[in-house]
């Protein structure tokens, strides 16, 4: 794992750089406290994982300008930045990227508002590239994320919600922006339909497989290593694939009170392993597992379009290291 993400952070070194520029160049917010409420959250770290899948997405359809490649990819960032925003509100999280939430720091209101302007940024920034396609990517883009969301509240504590409602809400508020980031990299190189299309599947399989490493992740991690609450999900009444595949497996005792549990939305450290432990056992680590395995091999099933290459290369390291997180 480690070996890995230093191989792929030496060869992304200059675009990591030239987007933490492009990412203080860009906001270009009126205000000093828009400017201190957007800051805390995106100059507190983070792997800048989508602003990268675009430029490396460009590079490999032979777009060479770093610097204006950069200016565009932080649209990812801003988007991302703008849901992590209304994401802690809505989850009422209290860490983000190892700090204080936004909404703690100052209140609900004004980090709601703060994250609209960076969705208006990441706008904005669509439309200076002149591409109509590219605007409707991103107006898409949040369409879909701010539903996903929605749909994940209407269903806070169901402890009826089925895996399609799962992989439906999954792919919305996660896999759409990493579709659309590894798209938009397509459609400022001038690629080709087919190119769009490869990066653009390959984008949409990686989102999935990341996100349900990140829903394994709550379970298995614990808060120094994540930045942000491990059992979280738990806390928030959000049932994700491991407990909604565990919990169909389970026998009447043991489903009653995993159920109950998820109603509680409070739970011990000793309820938390005991849970955990039923997760294993009914086989919901294992299936998120698989399923996330599957996700990974469409995702470079996606990358044989091109031909080897540098760039083809740090992707396919990009994909082994999402999985090295759900593995
Ligand atoms: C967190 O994304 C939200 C999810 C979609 C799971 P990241 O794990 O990429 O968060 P940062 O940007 O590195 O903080
Ligand atoms: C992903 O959902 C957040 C967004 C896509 C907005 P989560 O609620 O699982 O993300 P974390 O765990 O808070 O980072
Ligand atoms: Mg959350
Ligand atoms: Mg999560």
């Amino acid at each position: 794992m480690t070996d890995l993400k230093n191989r792929i952070l030496a060869a992304v070194q200059e675009d990591l750089s030239s987007i933490e520029d492009a990412l203080s160049g860009n906001l270009n917010p009126q205000l000093n406290l828009v400017r201190q409420v957007a800051g805390h959250l995106l100059f507190a770290g983070g792997k800048r994982l989508r602003p990268l899948l675009m430029m490396l997405s460009a590079r490999l359809c032979g777009h060479a300008d770093r610097p204006s490649a950069a200016d565009t990819s932080v649209i990812f960032e801003y988007l991302h930045a703008a849901t992590l925003i209304h994401d802690d509100v809505v989850d009422g999280a209290d860490l983000r990227r190892g700090r204080p939430a936004a909404h703690h720091v100052w209140d609900p209101p004004t980090a709601v508002l703060t994250g609209d302007f960076l969705l208006a940024r990441a706008l904005s920034l669509a439309a200076r590239t002149g591409l109509p396609e590219v605007i409707a990517v991103i107006a898409g883009i949040t369409e879909q994320m701010s539903q996903g969301e929605i749909r994940q509240l209407a269903h806070k504590g169901d402890v009826a919600l089925d895996e399609e409602i799962y992989m439906d809400v999954i792919r919305c508020k996660t896999a759409v922006l990493f579709q659309g980031a590894c798209r938009v990299g397509a459609l400022i190189a001038g690629a080709t339909r087919q190119s769009a299309q490869a990066l653009s599947e390959f984008g949409f399989h990686l989102g999935m497989a990341f996100q349900m490493a990140d829903d394994l992740l709550d379970y298995t991690q614990d808060t120094a290593a994540l930045g942000k609450k491990a059992g979280a999900d738990l806390r928030e009444g959000k049932l994700t694939l491991p407990v909604i595949y565990a919990l169909r497996q389970a026998g009447p005792q043991d489903k009653l009170w995993m159920e109950a549990l998820i109603r509680a939305q409070a739970f011990t450290p000793s309820d938390f392993d005991r849970l955990l432990d039923r997760l294993r056992f009914y086989g919901g680590i294992d299936y998120t597992r698989d399923l996330a395995a599957g996700q990974i091999r469409q995702a470079k099933q996606a990358l044989f379009t091109f031909d080897p290459s540098p760039e083809r290369r740090i992707l396919e390291d990009v994909v082994e290291y999402a999985w090295s997180r759900a593995s």
